[in-house]
């Protein structure tokens, strides 16, 4: 049977690939971001490629007001959302925290922690309600191993991991499953962004390492969320194969 599958941050990376593997599988999607122009390409990608069923929804996480306004209008307009794949995430800046960017510290505690919350929030008490569904929190290894210049962003992704494990605790006498995805290093837009554009210094991140591509994510993801009723994957951690932790990689010279 068809699910219906909400993305955020399903833009670009790893959660546009999680789009297209959902899309495949045959299940209806949900796709949230701020880019609208962004979101519209991935629609008529996906809606051409796979005859799939998309709705589009723009949105910014950090704003509490719009995320109730669009999840209880996804809600009434689409219906109940069977998987939700908290995804939009980002990193801004890799300073020591004595040199950080007061802004950027914020603008990554209010994406990843404050609107995961606002998005889930909304969305489970549906759940609930119908006993069933699937959370599905994009962390990353910076959660399990903090490293230098990522104390911030490092914390955030502790607490995806926290609020998972406490979610499924509160949700423990339902069939609703909780999962974290901790990856490691994958090649996106990710240093892009963390790097303020900086094209060069985000393409010099991934010299020398074979990283994980978006879709090797998202066959994961897939995978988490085909599994039967008994099965519940509560956490999963995928490395690049030349990364041991966080951040200790073997770079080719
Ligand atoms: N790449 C890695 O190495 C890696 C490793 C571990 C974990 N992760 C996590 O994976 C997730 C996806 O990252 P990615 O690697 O795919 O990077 P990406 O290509 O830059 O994608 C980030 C996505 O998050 C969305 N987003 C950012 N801020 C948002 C906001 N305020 N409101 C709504 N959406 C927002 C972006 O959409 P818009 O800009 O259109 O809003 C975009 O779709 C993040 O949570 C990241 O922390 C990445």
């Amino acid at each position: 049977m068809k699910r219906t599958v909400l993305i955020t941050g399903a833009t670009s990376g790893i959660g546009e690939a999680i789009a297209h593997s959902f899309a495949q599988n045959g299940d209806r999607l949900v796709l949230t971001g701020r880019r609208e122009e962004r979101l519209s390409a991935v629609k008529d990608e996906l809606e051409s490629t796979y005859q799939a069923t998309v709705f589009t929804y723009p949105m910014d996480v950090r704003d509490a007001e719009l995320v109730a306004t669009i999840c209880q209008k996804i809600l009434n307009e689409v219906g109940p959302v069977d998987i939700l794949v908290n995804n939009a995430g980002l990193a801004l800046g890799l300073e020591k925290f004595q040199d950080y960017v007061t802004e950027d510290m914020l603008t990554m505690l209010d994406t990843n922690v404050r609107g995961l919350l606002l998005v889930t929030r909304q969305i489970l008490p549906q759940m609930v309600e119908k006993n069933q569904g699937h959370i599905i929190n994009i962390g990353s290894t910076a959660g399990i191993y903090a490293y230098g210049g990522a104390a911030v962003y490092s914390a955030t992704k502790a607490a995806v991991k926290v609020l998972s494990d406490g979610i499924r605790i509160d949700t423990v006498a339902t069939d609703i499953k909780v999962t974290t995805v901790q990856p490691g290093l994958v090649e996106t837009d990710f240093s892009l962004v963390r790097f303020h554009g900086d094209q060069e210094r985000a393409a010099q991140f991934y010299k020398g390492i074979e990283a994980l591509q978006a879709q090797d994510i998202a066959d994961i993801v897939l995978f988490i969320a085909n599994q039967p009723r008994r099965v519940q994957i509560s956490d999963i951690t995928i490395m690049a194969n030349q990364q041991a932790t966080g951040f200790t990689f073997h770079r080719e010279q």
